[in-house]
């Protein structure tokens, strides 16, 4: 092997390393998952993971961890003071322009009920005080 072969192979070698760090570091989907804290849920929020793993999960992730679908909402942007109670109901009825991510829109979720909006968001707000948000 002469230099320049060497010399290829390092970069490709450490292209690979860098693409392997970057699938696996911190912010990824099955990161946050494993790293997220899952509070003991009232009935009502019980009653809202059930719909949430229903209507909401394959984009928002189990436990809200998000996927390569949809946004977590164990993030700043969905605290109850920036995305109110009322944006859930909004966005699950009339679905939202993809506007804060690059996973594109969220189309408006069919049939889901007042009742099980009601109780999906606090679901959500029980995780999100258990984790800080
Ligand atoms: C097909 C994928 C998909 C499903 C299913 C889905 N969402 Fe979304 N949702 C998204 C995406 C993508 C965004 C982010 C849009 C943006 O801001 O770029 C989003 C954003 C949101 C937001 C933020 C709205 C805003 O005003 O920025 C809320 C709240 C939300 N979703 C609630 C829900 C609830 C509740 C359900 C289940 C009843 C649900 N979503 C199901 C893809 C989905």
């Amino acid at each position: 092997m002469n230099f320049k072969m060497i010399a290829a192979l390092a970069v490709i070698l450490i292209a690979a390393a860098a693409a392997w760090s970057l699938f696996n570091g911190p912010g990824n989907a099955a990161d946050a998952e494993t790293s997220i804290t899952i509070p003991s849920f009232s009935q009502v929020a019980q009653s809202g993971q059930i719909a949430f793993e229903k209507n909401c999960a394959t984009c928002h992730g189990i436990n809200g961890a998000g996927t390569d679908k949809g946004p977590t909402f164990l993030h700043a942007f969905y605290k109850p003071d920036h995305h109110g109670d009322a944006s859930f109901e909004i966005a699950a009825k009339r679905g939202v322009r993809a506007h804060h991510w690059r996973f594109g829109d969220m189309p408006p979720v069919e049939g889901i009920t007042d009742a099980e909006i009601r109780w999906i968001t606090k679901y959500v707000r029980e995780l999100q005080a258990a984790n800080g948000y």
